[in-house]
């Protein structure tokens, strides 16, 4: 949710900039907006809409040659997509420059200060009154080195909510000033240059050196004197260092016309590493990175899994597998939800958060009640350096690599891999099975990146037949078992990529209501089950699909290799190899994600970055 760029070095700042927008417009397009200082002035150029329009602005009316500069894609919550809303935001004089990502929930109370005080507002944003604020900070400083620094710890300290902060000004055409309160950023460090990023996309074709910030902590980058961190008091803090396992490269379409297809393609890689360096020789597991002990794993009485979106669908698969591995009682919840209702969290519960970015706030928030209720957390993660990681007891982190297209495709596989892996880690520590049986589903795990490589493998059809889907109003999703969550996860993915109305159901629960929407000709897509799988829910589920039919509904069939019992009840079928019932999700989905890729496409519609949407949602 709205992406942030800083640059103070020796390149041309236009370029640097410019460059890490393009890389980050995947949090947000509503606006783009660049500023520079050269020469003790500073310029900026901002526009509504995809970056390309700032861009074409920029062609027109160049900005100078520059050294330092700041750059912002904006994702709206205060103040409609337009141009004056667009940052960055300027003092009332116009020398000092901030970019925003996050929400000041007090703005309206400082704005009302700024106004009485005679500051004139430009927009109808809360960011703004952070350049005033800040102009009239470095205004009643002390003259000397860290002035702007020291204005902005001022100003942190009054602010109220989440945000991210970078500032510059014209009085200090060498530094770069930046913050953050439950709301990213990392700082990258090249050769005598320095970079600030929403996240390391933003730098990463410079440098893979990073800095990780932590909470309520402002970093002062200086060209020459290179940087500091200190908390919003003003002590001095270490800042942690890493490098980023991954290259520019892995952050480029590479032939692809959307990332998105990029990423379904390397979903089969994806997997594959998130399972490396997790299995030892005898098949058991060995998850060193899980900072929990087995005695604090053997504790545990009561497990939570809490995320938002596509992750939340992994968590409602992770139940099934964590269940029925463990025995130990498994709750999903929306993270949005879950800390507003008071649930019952203790010393004993184990909260596993899921997170691709790292820095949803809705699971951020919920990660911290967990933590204030004393329960135990376990992260699931994708990015490395995030906050959620971070603040989390323990870590187990996929490694799908960047994954840059708003909806999320091999985050999830590898989000799922990942929870198999923490219950059979459960299961393993708790004596709950043994030995030779998880080395027998380890064994059917190291056989899914070549499985989900076959579906890939065959999806000509699904194309074709997403092309003929193209102009319908409504999808349904139907699905028993871990068949309901993918369902769910196919219709999110459709109404996210394609705008058309999709519901996925429980295929039971179709009687009870729903089947009243089917009309005839209205496509029903079924996650059909194995017909292995427990106490003959294969069998109802064929029964569901021919209730849809007699109704007049257009069947399409997701059903494994070899199970004939469907054919004649399906009008299109997509065959994908068999794979046991717990981890079949991991193969039933990529369809559904290739055929929401594929309608959004024949629609005409921007498969990587579609309306209203951005990729980490750092608001609540
Ligand atoms: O980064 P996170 O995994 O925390 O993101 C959670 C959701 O916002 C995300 O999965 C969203 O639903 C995707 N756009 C779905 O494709």
């Amino acid at each position: 949710m709205c992406g942030i760029v800083g640059y103070v070095g020796p390149q041309d700042a236009r370029d640097v900039v410019l460059e890490g927008l393009r890389r980050l417009e995947y949090r947000g397009y509503d606006s783009a907006g660049i500023a520079v200082v050269a020469d003790g002035t500073l310029t900026a150029v901002k526009k509504a809409g995809k970056l390309a329009n700032l861009e074409k602005v920029l062609a027109e009316q160049p900005l100078p040659a520059a050294t330092i500069g700041i750059g912002h894609t904006r994702w709206a919550t205060h103040g409609g997509p337009t141009d004056r809303n667009a940052h960055p935001h300027l003092s009332a004089d116009g020398t000092v420059a901030v970019i925003h990502n996050g929400i000041i929930e007090n703005f309206a109370a400082l704005r009302a200060e700024c106004e009485a005080a005679g500051v004139e507002f430009t927009s109808d944003t809360d960011s703004e009154v952070a350049a005033h604020l800040l102009a009239a900070a470095y205004e009643a400083g002390a003259e000397g080195q860290s002035r702007l620094a020291d204005a902005m710890r001022v100003v942190c300290r009054r602010l109220e909510g989440a945000f991210t902060l970078v500032a510059t000004s014209a009085s200090e055409p060498d530094t770069l000033v930046a913050a953050r309160r439950s709301s990213p950023l990392v700082v990258g460090v090249g050769d005598g240059e320095y970079f600030l990023g929403s996240d390391v996309a933003a730098f990463i074709s410079h440098t893979r050196e990073a800095r990780e910030l932590g909470q309520d902590q402002v970093v002062e980058i200086d060209r020459y004197r290179g940087l500091s961190v200190t908390d919003f008091a003003g002590n001095a803090v270490e800042p942690t260092s890493y490098t980023v396992d991954w290259d520019a490269e892995a952050a480029e379409k590479g032939g692809y016309d959307w990332f998105m297809l990029k990423e379904i393609a390397e979903q089969p890689q994806a997997i594959a590493d998130t399972l490396l360096g997790r299995l030892g020789a005898h098949g058991e597991l060995v998850l060193d990175e899980v900072r929990l002990s087995d005695e604090e794993l053997r504790d545990v009485d009561k497990i939570f899994v809490v995320a938002c979106g596509t992750a939340y669908h992994a968590g409602l698969i992770a139940k099934y597998a964590i269940e029925h591995w463990t025995r130990i009682p498994v709750e999903v919840e929306v993270a949005s939800e879950f800390r507003y209702r008071d649930p019952v969290l203790d010393r004993s519960t184990l909260v596993i958060v899921i997170s691709q970015s790292g820095e949803t706030m809705d699971t951020l928030m919920a990660l911290r009640h967990a933590k204030e209720q004393k329960a135990r957390v376990l992260a699931i993660c994708n990015a490395n350096g995030s906050t959620i990681p971070r603040e989390s007891d323990a870590v187990l982190y996929t490694h799908a690599g960047p994954e840059i297209a708003v909806a999320s495709t091999k985050g999830f596989l590898t989000q799922l891999v990942a929870c198999y892996l923490v219950g059979l880690f459960l299961a393993q520590v708790r004596g709950m099975k043994y030995e030779d049986e998880v080395a027998a589903i380890v064994a059917d795990l190291r056989k899914l990146p070549d499985a989900v490589a076959e579906v890939l493998s065959g999806m000509d059809e699904v194309r074709a037949l997403a092309r003929e889907l193209a102009d319908a109003n409504t999808i349904l999703f139907l699905g028993r078992h871990v068949g309901f969550p993918v369902a769910l996860e196919g219709a999110l993915k459709l109404k996210e990529l394609a705008y058309i109305h999709a519901e996925g159901f429980a295929a039971g629960e179709l009687k009870h209501g729903p089947i009243a929407v089917v009309d005839k000709g209205t496509p029903v897509i079924v996650i059909v089950p194995s017909p292995r799988s427990r106490e003959s829910v294969h069998g109802k589920v064929v029964s569901n699909i021919q209730e849809v039919r007699a109704r007049g509904a257009r069947t399409i069939v997701i059903a494994e290799e070899g199970d004939e019992d469907v054919v004649p009840y399906a009008d299109h079928l997509i065959r994908v190899p068999r794979t046991p019932t717990l981890l079949a999700p991991v193969v039933t989905t990529v369809p559904l994600q290739v055929l929401a890729c594929e309608i959004a496409d024949t629609r005409g519609l921007d498969v990587d970055q579609p309306r209203n949407l951005a990729k980490s949602v750092t608001v609540e």
